[in-house]
């Protein structure tokens, strides 16, 4: 495993420490509104501590882009994006699908992935060009050849802020074209899984780098792609994402690329 992987796996299993011991006294948890709907705990404030120490004492130079402390650049072309708790709405009532999340990017290229799922105790990881696991397991996307027949992970909107009427017109459409459409609530969850081959495809809106840089590695390593609804890149700036095997990928673009909100 590469130095810099190896460290960022650590980081994560110490933030699942914190959150497997929270999630034992839910009812005690302290949580604050960022917004409608948009929720944080003091657990993802300890699991992000946790995670920019470990970093940090391993990579004194290195810089920070994490959800919940922002931008610390530290004037290093090596920048982690860290979600340290990704699926807050379902930690906060017990649901058990949430991850942490950490990438790191070098000079604007995605090198390391982890994504680490404490419930399940299943840690999907890539470095660029060695490929993409789960655990020691290689992952390959899956094999599907035709949209009606490929399962679809999706995230639709939450926050009062969200456009809910335009995500129903392309939940319709979307419905009528593929076997079926799931919402699990971690968005790095859902793109392990298209790397796992548990889904075909995923597509999302309104995103934050750090929900995707991980997955999107782990992804493309699985032989996966990775684009905006029209299949184009920009979409770690915009949010917009959509992922897939290179077939699936091409169809859902053909249903998703008329509700592109990003700019050509
Ligand atoms: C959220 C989850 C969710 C997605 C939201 C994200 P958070 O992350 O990934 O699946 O639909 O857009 O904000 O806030 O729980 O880290
Ligand atoms: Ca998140
Ligand atoms: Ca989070």
């Amino acid at each position: 495993m590469h130095p810099m992987l190896n460290v960022a796996v650590k980081a994560a299993r110490r933030a699942a420490t914190i959150i497997n011991r929270a999630s034992l006294n839910l009812e005690r948890l302290q949580i604050d509104r960022k917004q409608h709907n948009d929720f944080v705990t003091e657990v993802d404030k300890a699991a992000e501590e946790v995670i920019i120490e470990t970093l940090s004492e391993a990579y004194p130079n290195h810089g920070f882009l994490a959800e919940e402390s922002g931008e610390l650049l530290n004037n290093s072309d090596h920048i982690w994006i860290i979600d340290p708790l990704d699926g807050t709405t379902n930690f906060i009532h017990g649901f058990p699908q949430y991850a942490i999340s950490i990438a790191l990017s070098v000079n604007g290229v995605l090198q390391q992935a982890v994504i680490y799922d404490p419930n399940r105790d299943e840690l999907f990881s890539a470095s660029k060009g060695g490929g993409a696991y789960v655990d020691r397991r290689r992952l390959r996307v899956a094999d599907q050849i035709k949209l009606e027949n490929a399962l679809i992970g999706t995230g639709f909107p939450y926050r009062q802020d969200q456009d809910v009427d335009q995500y129903l017109k392309i939940f319709a459409d979307m419905t009528r074209q593929c076997a079926g459409l799931r919402r699990p609530g971690a968005a790095s969850l859902d793109l392990a899984y298209v790397a796992a081959g548990r889904y075909d495809g995923f597509f999302e809106s309104e995103l934050k780098p750090w929900d995707m840089a991980a997955g999107t590695l782990i992804i493309t390593e699985a032989g996966g792609l990775v684009g905006n609804y029209r299949g184009e890149e920009g979409f770690l700036e915009s949010g917009e994402i959509m992922a897939g095997n290179p077939r699936i990928f091409a169809q859902m673009a053909q249903v998703l690329g008329k509700y592109s909100r990003q700019s050509a």
